[in-house]
């Protein structure tokens, strides 16, 4: 019998969506996060004509991607890691920076790849309470130990969708000990940019890094292309565990085509936030809790982990699927992406059935 190492064993397979709709029906995925529509048609074709080189390995410093981020947020290429998804600088930020004398910090409620990502390298996951869904910077200094290496915040978060406001971050990163690394994930930042609380000035400090990502408001999720501003020493220990050559020649031209294309990008925020701001009240409508969301998805309070599950089973019957959250310590709560406008209509429909039936 041949075994993995014991910490890899102990570890469940990461949960990804489950989407198996009954036969017959056709499958509604709003579990996931994706875009609501395809990425730019800039994107589409340059990634399709970049597949003429695709005999050569990629480019390894992703030049023409960082020098395209570089212009367009107003910050050194020479900082910017590129990678295989931001979960790929997830895994080797815990990779580089935690090991088994010491421990990874996160809010309760937090995106669960932080978790995964503090298993693979046998570091302690500790998790601070949140309040209603909202980080608390207390709570997570409060949860400061003196071996905490790495703190994971996801702003906005991933599954709540609530927001950090950038006087709180501060006080976060001023309040934890010089050697925590603070990484800062900001893959549905975009959706969020129009608050106007950019935080890439405080990778200038030395101990904090924020993380982007093409999956979200890009609409890049299958090309697999993050990326992050990091300190140069954070960023020299990280590129020595990452794959050399991670982004696919395709992803890296569609990736930085649709960076060129932020009209088509804004455009997909304000589609997305229109339909979220205005499904969510159709919810509230119907008696459902739906706090607010800053991101392309919403949170749904069920009332009850049981009330979550009948009404999840409920709308897998007719093949739509939304993301329950037990994983994440809310059991009582569906997790719906913005996603096209028919499917959101469909999903709200039954949710709308469903929250009728419970009333009578
Ligand atoms: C908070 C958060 N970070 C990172 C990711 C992963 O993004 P990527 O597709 O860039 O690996 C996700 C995806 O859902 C997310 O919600």
């Amino acid at each position: 019998m041949i075994r993995s190492v014991g910490h890899i064993s102990a570890m469940s397979p990461y949960a990804l969506a489950q989407l198996n709709p009954p036969e017959g029906k056709r499958l509604i995925s709003l579990s996931q996060n994706e875009s609501l529509r395809p990425p730019s048609p800039l994107a589409i074709e340059a990634g399709a004509k970049a597949l003429k080189g695709g005999h050569l390995y990629p480019d390894p410093d992703w030049g023409e991607l960082r020098a395209a981020l570089s212009g367009i947020h107003g910050i050194p290429a020479e900082s910017i890691l590129c990678g295989n998804g931001s979960m790929e600088l997830i895994a080797c930020l815990a990779q580089a920076f935690a090991d088994e004398q010491n421990a990874v910090l996160a809010p309760a409620h937090a995106y669960p790849f932080f978790r995964s990502a503090a298993q693979m390298v046998r570091a302690r996951y500790d998790v601070a309470p949140e309040s209603d869904g909202r980080v608390s910077v207390d709570a997570l200094l409060a949860a400061v130990r003196p071996d905490t290496r790495i703190v994971f915040v996801a702003n906005p978060g991933n599954p709540t969708g609530t927001r950090i406001p950038r006087a709180e971050m501060l006080r976060l990163r001023d309040g934890l000990p010089g050697d925590s690394l603070l990484v800062i994930d900001e893959a549905y930042g975009e959706f969020a940019d129009h608050l106007n609380e950019p935080m890439f000035d405080l990778v200038g400090r030395g101990d904090t890094v924020v993380l982007r990502t093409f999956s979200k408001a890009y609409g890049l999720a299958g090309m697999r292309v993050g990326w992050g501003l990091f300190p140069p020493e954070i960023a020299r220990e990280v590129r020595k565990v990452m794959n050399p050559n991670n982004i696919t020649i395709a992803g890296q031209t569609a990736a930085k085509a649709a960076l060129m294309d932020q009209s088509y990008m804004r455009d997909t925020c304000r589609k997305t936030t229109r339909l979220r701001d205005r499904l969510r009240r159709r919810l509230q409508q119907a008696g459902l809790d739906v706090p607010e969301s800053f991101t392309n998805f919403i949170l749904i309070r069920m009332g009850s982990p049981d009330a979550a599950h009948h009404a999840n089973e409920a709308l897998r019957a007719e093949g739509v699927f939304l993301r329950p959250q037990g994983g994440v310590g809310l059991a009582d709560s569906l997790r719906m992406t913005i996603g096209p406008a028919d499917d959101i209509d469909i999903a709200a429909g039954l949710l709308e059935r469903w929250a009728e039936g419970k009333k009578t």
